[in-house]
């Protein structure tokens, strides 16, 4: 059988991106940020899973006003990175595994959470930076990926008890698939940020560090944070963090956090960053 093994919870800060891109990592301002990944990239060959199912959620680039799904579910064969303005970043082509794409789509409709199902689309920074960060430059990403786009660009997003409770039905999907793969959750964007009007360039660490240890030790009390506490606590485009809950979800209740990193500033915004594992029992 398939099995959710460990969710990774990352920012995906397109500034890192670039930096990564134009070769400036070892430069003084970027160094701490991706000094916080060395000792994930070593776990991530080490864990080596054939599958991450990641959540992100697209920065009006595969969908703009015209469409706004709440959940979207990319099934197609493979996502090419698209053209943010720049052209597009050069980074793999994600390839999905599409047998367990099926099933989970199937799944989650079964299991009452609708889905939209994503046959093409191009993927933005929300994905490429978490997997540039994790695996490095690579010529082909080593895992397949699944990736779940999800609504937090026009409000209302969803809440984070339902992200929470969809990261459950996730697992449930994995765990019922006929295939024997490791499964890794990613749930990406934040932390603090806020790019917009009189609070532009909000960050509260304190915040943050408490959303962090609130996701690993008390997972339920994390999913009920009202969309006005991001909002108020984490900015504008804080409440991106309600994405991390479907990872949350997707791992049992107990869980083992093997690493953290957090770091102020890239570009604007509060990088943060957490793995944890499922107990093995
Ligand atoms: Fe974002």
């Amino acid at each position: 059988m398939a099995h959710v093994v460990a969710g990774v919870g990352c920012s995906h800060v397109p500034a890192i991106g670039v930096a990564m891109d134009t070769h400036i990592t070892d430069q003084p301002y970027w160094q701490p940020v991706f000094k916080g990944f060395e000792k994930s990239r070593e776990w991530i060959k080490q864990v080596d899973p054939d599958v991450i199912f990641l959540v992100y959620n697209d920065h009006c680039t595969a969908f703009d006003s015209s469409m706004i799904p709440t959940f979207a579910l990319g099934v197609a064969a493979e996502f090419a990175p698209a053209d943010e303005g720049w052209g597009p970043r050069p980074v793999p082509v994600a390839k999905n595994h599409q047998k367990l794409a099926s099933h989970i789509a199937q799944s989650l409709v079964l299991d009452e959470f609708d889905m939209t199902i994503m046959n093409e689309m191009e993927v933005d920074h929300g994905l490429t930076v978490p997997l540039s960060l994790m695996y490095g430059e690579v010529d082909e990403w080593p895992a397949k990926v699944i990736p779940l786009a999800v609504n937090v660009v026009q409000y209302p997003p969803p809440t984070g008890n339902r992200c929470f409770n969809l990261g459950k039905a996730v697992g449930r999907a994995i765990e019922s698939f006929d295939e024997d793969l490791k499964v890794v959750v990613f749930g990406t964007g934040g932390m603090s940020h806020q790019l917009q009007y009189k609070r532009a360039g909000l960050i509260n660490p304190e915040w943050d560090k408490r959303f962090l240890d609130l996701l690993t030790q008390d997972p339920v009390a994390a999913s009920k944070i009202p969309h006005v506490e991001y909002l108020r606590e984490a900015g504008s485009e804080g409440v991106e963090m309600v994405m991390w809950h479907v990872m949350r979800g997707a791992l049992d209740e107990k869980v083992r956090e093997v690493h953290r990193h957090y770091h102020v500033p890239a570009s604007n915004t509060a990088v943060g960053h957490i793995i944890l594992e499922n107990v093995a029992d």
